[in-house]
């Protein structure tokens, strides 16, 4: 990413590691501290969402720890399941709920926003279009996230390719007049990506391909980072 001279919007930026290479084994680790360093320069709310069966080992102070997703199944007999009780007491902070890689029914968003609000842990219900996003708002989620599925992983970015996405998603979230705040993602890579993103008025951004497979973490996750403080500032 270049270097940013100008800002972007509020605090969250999620990190989804989905199922990697470049953050398998130890490696996480490594990207976590990464994060949880320039999360505390930048005063910026950083979330990293790891495969599963890494998520009670990052243990970082200022780091959100998110599932990639979770299971409406019951607490006890569900073998393979990840339930919301459960790893809330491995200090797992939220989820995602319904990405594009994991879509789940309506029933299912509708009780695992209730669970896992019962547990005071954070819900990002990503939807692919601004009737999902209408629909799912009124569950008053702790955020929308706008992801249109043919543009992840392609570094072309939502803020540039469908701009109307964000601004149209950013309306029905208000219609719901409730707390919950937009995010966005897909194709995300550049500064420039991200602050068009917060111009249009999401709340934050979620990215994955652009800062897991970059090369150099560190100075990705700083450009996002300042470009999303000084957006916000703005
Ligand atoms: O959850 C974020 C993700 O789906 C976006 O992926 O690779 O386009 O940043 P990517």
């Amino acid at each position: 990413m270049r270097r940013l001279h100008r800002q972007q919007v509020d605090n969250m930026f999620i990190i989804n590691c989905k199922n990697y290479n470049e953050i398998s084994g130890e490696k996480i680790n490594k990207l976590a501290s990464i994060a949880e360093k320039i999360s505390k320069k930048y005063k910026i709310q950083i979330a990293i969402a790891p495969p599963h069966h890494l998520l009670a080992s990052i243990k970082k102070s200022k780091l959100l720890v998110f599932a990639q997703h979770l299971d409406d199944a019951k607490i006890g007999s569900t073998t393979g399941y990840m339930i919301p009780e459960i790893v809330k007491k491995s200090k797992v902070n939220g989820a995602l709920i319904n990405h594009s890689e994991h879509r789940i029914s309506s029933k299912e968003i509708i009780n695992l926003v209730k669970r896992l609000k019962k547990l005071k842990m954070k819900t990002v219900v990503c939807v692919k279009n601004v009737r999902e996003a209408e629909t799912y708002a009124k569950l008053n989620p702790t955020y929308i996230a706008i992801e249109p599925p043919e543009l992840i992983g392609t570094g072309r970015a939502i803020s540039n390719e469908r701009p109307e996405l964000i601004t149209k998603s950013l309306l029905a979230v208000k219609k719901a007049r409730n707390s919950t705040k937009l995010l966005c993602g897909a194709g995300i890579v550049t500064s420039d990506d991200v602050e068009r993103a917060i111009e249009l008025g999401s709340h934050g951004i979620l990215v994955a391909s652009g800062i897991v497979k970059s090369r150099n973490w560190n100075k990705d996750i700083e450009a996002v980072s300042y470009t999303h403080l000084r957006a916000h500032e703005t």
